[in-house]
């Protein structure tokens, strides 16, 4: 396990709230189906901000939460699968933004699609030490490889950023554990801009998000429990003994399927999905960071943040706090 402390979160989501009867409006759905399949009521989504801007102000609220100032930072880790640009990354337009000038400040983009913000974290730690301060964001603007004229995926997604700083600290704790499975079988993917090389067609396009849902569903409860199992190996601690689990938000009954199977009460469980829907790589961050805010972690508990997505991608993140 690694001395390493969460100093502070925050997150942020854009301005404009699209409810289930929003989506009524547009797609052959209903309220009684979304909420009954998924539990998700509302979703956040952009009309002006970008990936850069969200996670921007995801950022600055960690900061603010930490008492500390851009100028502490010098490792800077974006999760993300919807940066506005190919390059500079995210990270690089979120340092310029933040002010954070100094030196010897590395910051890059990670895609682990949904388990991005676990990987990110993941990476942080192991590079602490040689840099003194993390921001770890999760951040995503999903709206724009949605195809919001497919109901079985426009329902279930949200933007929004999450952020936390990392560093070393005596008082607490963290194990992590991270896996991929290579998947190109188009169960879970959006195929990007440069598919193709130039020289064989010049092609520009981008694929919408997609998936096989049932499929989807399969893997991801699995993930989570593996996941959980891992991360507490060599920890002394159990799954019971966990206070507060914060899972990747993707659909209410994927949680309480694992909560049912592991024998944990759902109230271990940190839900929100019903407010932001799924926000892929920003989901667990901005958990943990409304979490946090709502007095829920506090020193001495043990906490276990765990994902799973495309990929695929799985892992977890075990805190003493
Ligand atoms: C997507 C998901 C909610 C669908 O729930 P489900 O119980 O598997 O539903 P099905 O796919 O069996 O669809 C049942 C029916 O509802 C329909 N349907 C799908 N989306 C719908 C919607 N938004 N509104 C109304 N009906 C819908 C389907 O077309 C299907 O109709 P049919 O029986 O006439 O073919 C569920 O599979 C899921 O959550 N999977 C995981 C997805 C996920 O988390 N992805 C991100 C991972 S990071």
């Amino acid at each position: 396990m690694k001395n390493i402390e969460i100093a502070g979160s925050g997150y942020a989501v854009p301005g404009r709230c699209i409810t289930n009867h929003d989506l009524e409006k547009t797609v052959d759905t209903s309220d009684e189906w979304i909420t009954a399949r998924t539990g998700i009521s509302t979703r956040y989504v952009s009309e002006t901000e970008n990936t850069v801007s969200l996670g921007c102000r995801a950022a600055v609220n960690a900061i603010a939460n930490a008492g500390i100032t851009p100028a502490d930072i010098d490792l800077i880790i974006v999760a993300t699968m919807t940066g506005d640009n190919l390059t500079p990354s995210t990270a690089c337009l979120i340092q310029e933004k933040l002010g954070i000038n100094s030196r010897h400040v590395m910051a890059f983009d990670i895609n682990a699609a949904c388990s991005g913000f676990i990987y990110a974290m993941h990476i942080a730690s192991a590079m602490l030490g040689q840099y003194r301060c993390a921001l770890v964001i999760g951040a995503e603007t999903l709206s724009k490889i949605i195809d919001w004229t497919d109901r079985n995926t426009c329902v279930l997604f949200g933007d929004g950023a999450g952020a936390v700083i990392m560093r070393p600290g005596e008082k607490s704790h963290m194990a992590f554990y991270a896996d991929s499975a290579g998947d190109s079988s188009g169960t879970l993917q959006a195929t990007g801009p440069l598919l193709h090389p130039a020289l064989e067609n010049c092609q520009r396009t981008f694929g919408y998000l997609h998936m096989d849902g049932k499929e989807v569903f399969r893997f991801a409860v699995k993930a989570i429990e593996d996941s959980i199992h891992h991360v507490l190996e060599g920890t002394g601690v159990t799954p019971e003994e966990i206070d507060l689990i914060i899972p990747h938000q993707a659909n209410i009954r994927i949680i309480s399927y694992v909560a049912r199977k592991m024998g944990l009460p759902m109230e271990k469980f940190f839900i929100n999905l019903d407010t932001f829907g799924n926000t892929s790589a920003a989901s667990i961050a901005i958990a943990f960071a409304q979490a946090q805010q709502q007095g829920l972690i506090r020193p001495g508990m043990k906490i276990v943040l765990v994902g799973f997505g495309a990929g695929f991608t799985n892992g977890a993140v075990y805190i003493r706090m």
